[in-house]
């Protein structure tokens, strides 16, 4: 090895003198640049691609009913897309899902404003951020990504764009939010807490049988957030990460900490690793609580989840704070189970 780096070394003073073709070098001639290998995503402790055992995690109780509309795409050999857009339209459309789409709560200003994005097994990736009047930003996320040369689209483009593409205009203030951001003026505390009742985003991963991984999330945001205001959930890799060799995940709560740590692709990358789904969760809380502690910041009114699938079928949760659920389905499995916490 040793000798090995010595002839390197001195071909490449030789070169330097005499100028001995690069691509002798394992360099490209035409930019001089010497291709490295990437780090290899398997390591010994990497699982095999589940074939034929399709599998979806969801954010929330919500996850439940959403898992139930992509599984019947799934279990026909549909492609892993279809049915993420699918079930996460389902919550986006349900006026009383006050977190997501039709019925989200609004902004301070009375505004109900979107986010979403969406990633498949190849990296394709389609984000729509400050959306108003559609109820459904996964399909308009989607459509960005399959039909513009762009990633992502912001507030009145993103509405002109959708409308060209035939999404129907609507007001998507339902009574019930209206009347709790009414409620919510008198004292107007800012930030408002991020808890049980004000949680947010469905978030979903899924595996297809070809064994491809895709996933999506939607959301209204932290309930009367300022005018403008965008948290994780249309951010690729702090939202919602996939990559076709190692996992999917996505993220709930607080917004604003998962980006500070870039959340969803920190759990792939510990996947990619060596780690579980479920010990690469954790990690990720743990590294969002340290940045707490470094700020000298209070987390008692903040929660945080991360959902994670591998490769091989397994599955992960965790979250900051006790309470935060995920629904999963795979076979003959349809629940919701409660996820471990960091801190009580
Ligand atoms: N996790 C959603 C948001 O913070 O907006």
């Amino acid at each position: 090895m040793k000798n090995r780096r010595k002839f390197i070394k001195q071909l490449t003073s030789l070169t330097a003198v005499v100028g001995i073709p690069s691509i002798l070098l394992g360099q490209t001639p035409w930019n001089n640049t010497k291709e490295v290998k990437a780090t290899p995503p398997a390591t010994s402790k990497s699982p095999k691609r589940a074939l034929n055992r399709p599998l979806i995690v969801s954010t929330w109780d919500f996850g439940l009913k959403a898992n139930e509309a992509a599984w019947t795409i799934l279990i026909k050999d549909g492609a892993v897309l279809d049915a993420v857009e699918q079930g996460i339209r389902l919550c986006e459309n349900d006026p009383n899902e006050r977190s997501v789409g039709f019925g989200g709560r609004p902004d301070r200003d009375g505004h109900v404003t979107l986010d979403a994005c969406i990633m498949d097994h190849k990296g394709n990736i389609g984000s729509v951020v400050f959306l108003e009047h559609i109820a459904n930003p996964i399909s308009v996320a989607r459509a960005i990504m399959e039909k513009t040369p762009h990633v992502m689209l912001a507030g009145e483009g993103a509405l002109q764009f959708a409308l060209e593409q035939g999404f129907k205009k609507e007001n998507l203030l339902v009574a019930d939010s209206e009347r709790e951001w009414r409620e919510w003026l008198i004292k107007s505390d800012y930030p408002p807490a991020v808890n049980i009742e004000n949680h947010d985003t469905i978030g979903m991963i899924a595996m297809d049988n070809a064994g491809n991984l895709g996933g999506g999330c939607s959301t209204s945001g932290m309930a009367f957030k300022m005018h403008g205001r965008i948290g994780d959930s249309p951010i690729i890799g702090s939202g919602l990460y996939v990559d076709n060799e190692v996992g999917a995940v996505t993220a709930t709560g607080q917004g604003e900490e998962v980006i500070r740590v870039v959340g969803s692709f920190r759990v792939v990358e510990e996947m990619r690793h060596g780690a579980s789904p479920q010990k690469a969760c954790e990690k990720a809380v743990v590294a969002i609580k340290e940045k707490f502690v470094l700020r000298e910041k209070d987390w008692s009114n903040t929660q945080i989840g991360f959902i994670a699938i591998n490769i091989g079928g397994e599955i992960g949760a965790f979250s900051l704070r006790p309470g935060f659920t995920y629904a999963v389905k795979l076979d003959t499995v349809a629940e919701i189970r409660k996820a471990r916490h960091l801190i009580d």
